[in-house]
């Protein structure tokens, strides 16, 4: 039981993402509708076996833990669970305990996030315009969110901003934003919006702003040169030698990334999807919950998941019509 998790593409699975809930305070446009139905609360995890879950993970390899949503931080309790998983960042198994989310609770949180070990933090920010920020967002309001990011900043984390390129929307910000990030000394990624459940009325063909573009643009004003690192994560990165700063791009649509993908997610139910492209999905909480008393049941489930784990997703927008769209939102699976 203690090989490490190694999928059938040789891909070591290094990184758990982790959905806490799937409920957000925001209904941004591409990601949601304004009327969504969330799951009822008691088919939830909770917070001790979302622990136990997490533990186990981290026990057969797993060194990098990013907590997700939906919006992460309203969900009840939440720095209970982020401080239980301190004690991994203290016995040096998990490298690094971080979260993606939309800041509007920032403000609150950012000390106590500190505290429990998080010192990267991945802020989403699509618009510095107040009325463009409450459209696409819906619900949320530009201020909170910038008072969000200062307290994390204040807090001592070092801050990424996800911005996802929406034609006609925030092309006009690509050189704004860029040299905000610069002065306040934030990394910048640009995420092309991928097709990830029902979002009403809106078209994301008409959405879509290919990075590929976005990158010919940035490369007008500024000298790029392409970065070999990696976070562990999707992006690549290129440097602005004119600023000095790291901009990445997440590119699913214009560039296959999957053969380096070393994560699965875990949902706010229990499901583990292997691929945030493909509906398989594995559910670990019967193993857990019809066997309190040992991990070994749920230790079995995960490996034989790990096993399932697909090449890759299917998106492309290529034809001119969704292909590999998911039903799923991506606030289920936490992007
Ligand atoms: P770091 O590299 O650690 O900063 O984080 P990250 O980019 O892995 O995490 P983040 O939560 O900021 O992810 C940004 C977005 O990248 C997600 O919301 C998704 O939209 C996208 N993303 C992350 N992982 C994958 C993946 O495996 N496949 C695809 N298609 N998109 C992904
Ligand atoms: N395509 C691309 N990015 C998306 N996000 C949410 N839905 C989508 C989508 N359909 C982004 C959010 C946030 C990150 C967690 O995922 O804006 O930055
Ligand atoms: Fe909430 Fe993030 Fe979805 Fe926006 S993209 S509605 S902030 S989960």
């Amino acid at each position: 039981m203690d090989a490490p998790l190694i999928d059938p593409f040789a891909r070591a699975i290094t990184y758990l993402r982790v959905s806490v809930t799937d409920r957000c305070d925001f209904r941004c446009v591409y990601c949601m509708s304004e009327n969504m139905t969330f799951l009822p609360k008691n088919e939830l995890l909770t917070l001790e076996e979302l622990d136990r879950i997490c533990s186990t993970f981290v026990g057969m390899g797993v060194e990098k833990l990013r907590i997700t949503g939906g919006e992460p931080l309203v969900r009840r309790d939440i720095m209970n669970f982020f401080r239980s998983m301190t004690r991994h960042l203290d016995n040096g198994a998990l490298k690094e305990l971080t979260v993606t989310t939309n800041g509007s609770q920032l403000e609150r949180f950012a000390d106590d996030l500190w505290n429990a070990g998080v010192r990267r933090i991945n802020i989403s920010l699509d618009t510095r315009d107040e009325q463009k920020f409450a459209d696409i967002t819906r619900w949320g309001r530009l201020p909170q969110v910038l008072r969000g990011i200062d307290a994390a900043q204040k807090a001592g984390m070092r801050v990424k901003i996800n911005t996802v390129a929406l034609k006609g929307f925030n092309e006009d910000e690509l050189l704004s934003l860029t040299e905000w990030c610069a002065e306040r000394d934030m990394d910048l990624t640009w995420i092309e919006v991928m097709p990830m459940g029902d979002i009403g009325n809106e078209n994301r063909l008409d959405q879509y702003w290919p990075l590929k573009d976005l990158r010919t643009s940035l490369a007008d004003h500024y000298t790029l040169t392409d970065l070999p690192e990696s976070t562990g994560g999707p992006a690549r990165y290129v440097r602005l030698e004119e600023t000095g700063q790291k901009i990445g791009f997440i590119t699913p649509l214009t560039h296959n990334f999957c053969e380096s993908c070393n994560r699965v997610r875990l949902t706010c139910t229990g499901e583990l999807f292997m691929c945030l492209g493909q509906e398989d999905n594995a559910d670990l909480r019967s193993a857990l919950r019809n066997h309190p008393d040992t991990d070994e049941p749920l230790e079995v489930a995960i490996r034989n998941a790990i096993a399932l784990k697909p090449k890759g997703h299917d998106f492309d927008y290529s034809r001119q019509r969704l292909d590999g769209q998911m039903s799923r939102h991506m606030s289920h699976t936490g992007g």
